[in-house]
């Protein structure tokens, strides 16, 4: 599905800002500048969509379910506060994998900030290799596509970005602080949240552009996780004891990756690496690194100013881990 017209974003508006009460069809004709028949197709559109829009020939119209929380591209544009970070926004009920649509976008040029979001992902993708769970109605799986100008060697730096404006997203909904895992997993009470894979595509020397493809659990209870993930994970619901609406939260999220990536373009890595330190959490803990070449314990010591892990091994040496996985023991 594509991008839904602009004034069907522009009456979900005005139907919201009349709360419950009816808006005559000639004042949206005149705020929008369209004609009645217009409208009249748009509101089509919109029931089609499952609004419940309540038509009266002497008052005009009225949204009877105003308190439902819809999850579409209207709803995430109306919660946008962005310049660029969602402002083309694809929407799927169901998708093999947002990041794959991404790279497709992003090669097919669509604009830096372009989102792409599903209901549900049939081969949503972790990392390693790994499968990310994607059920419908209950979690946000998004990618956004960046064309930063920086060498490839920096593009790392972005998985710093992506972790700070998550951990920021989450932490203004759960009352319990987020944590990060090295490089980019969000924990909350130890337990994986959100979790978000970096892919790129550039030349040798030169970015194309990066997806930051983000997965983070909101809605889903313990007792829909399946059995394997049930130690491992969590949502946001769990801990807020309450339902997230899920447009609101992407919007917030957009925010914050808009707001570290302007940053990271203006002011560099450094106040970017330092936000998020204060999330970390492993620092001074003891440590299971598991990386391509090799798996073994030791002391994490933090990380050095290209955020590269820094781990005291059985030796005393400390190593400098650049990509794997790294589990906090206790
Ligand atoms: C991880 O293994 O921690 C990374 C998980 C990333 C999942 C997200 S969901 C949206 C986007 N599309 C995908 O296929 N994967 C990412």
């Amino acid at each position: 599905m594509q991008q839904k017209e602009a004034a069907e974003v522009e009456i979900i508006k005005l139907l919201k800002a009349a709360r419950s009460g009816f808006i005559s069809g000639q004042s949206i004709s005149n705020g929008l500048g369209i004609s009645r028949t217009a409208i009249w197709k748009h509101i089509k559109n919109l029931r089609e969509m499952g609004y419940s829009i309540e038509a009266s020939p002497s008052k005009g119209y009225r949204l009877a379910d105003i308190a439902k929380a819809h999850f579409n591209e209207i709803e995430v544009s109306y919660n946008l506060s962005t310049e660029f970070v969602g402002r083309k926004i694809y929407f799927y009920p169901e998708i093999d994998s947002t990041n794959i649509k991404a790279f497709e976008l992003g090669r097919s040029a669509a604009p830096e900030g372009t989102v792409i979001i599903a209901d549900t992902q049939a081969k949503g993708k972790g990392r390693i290799g790994r499968k990310w769970e994607s059920p419908a109605g209950v979690n946000l799986y998004t990618s956004v596509i960046l064309r930063p100008d920086i060498p490839p060697q920096s593009a790392h730096n972005l998985t710093f970005v992506s972790a700070v404006a998550v951990a920021e997203a989450i932490s203004l909904y759960s009352p319990v602080r987020p944590v990060v895992k090295w490089p980019n997993d969000i924990l909350l009470d130890s337990k994986k949240v959100a979790g978000i894979l970096m892919e790129m595509d550039s030349e040798i020397d030169r970015v194309h552009f990066v997806i930051a493809g983000i997965g983070v659990n909101l809605n889903m209870t313990e007792a829909m996780l399946p059995d394997f993930l049930r130690p491992i994970a969590t949502s946001v619901c769990e801990k807020k004891g309450g339902a997230v609406n899920r447009a609101e939260f992407a919007g917030c999220l957009y925010a914050s990756i808009e707001k570290w990536y302007k940053i990271y373009l203006d002011q560099g890595f450094t106040p970017v690496l330092d936000e998020w330190k204060r999330y970390f959490g492993s620092e001074g803990k003891r440590v299971r690194v598991v990386s391509f070449t090799n798996t073994f314990e030791g002391i994490c010591m933090g990380v050095d100013s290209d955020g590269a892990l820094l781990v005291k091994n059985s030796k005393g040496v400390v190593e400098r881990v650049i990509s794997g996985d790294v589990e906090t023991l206790r």
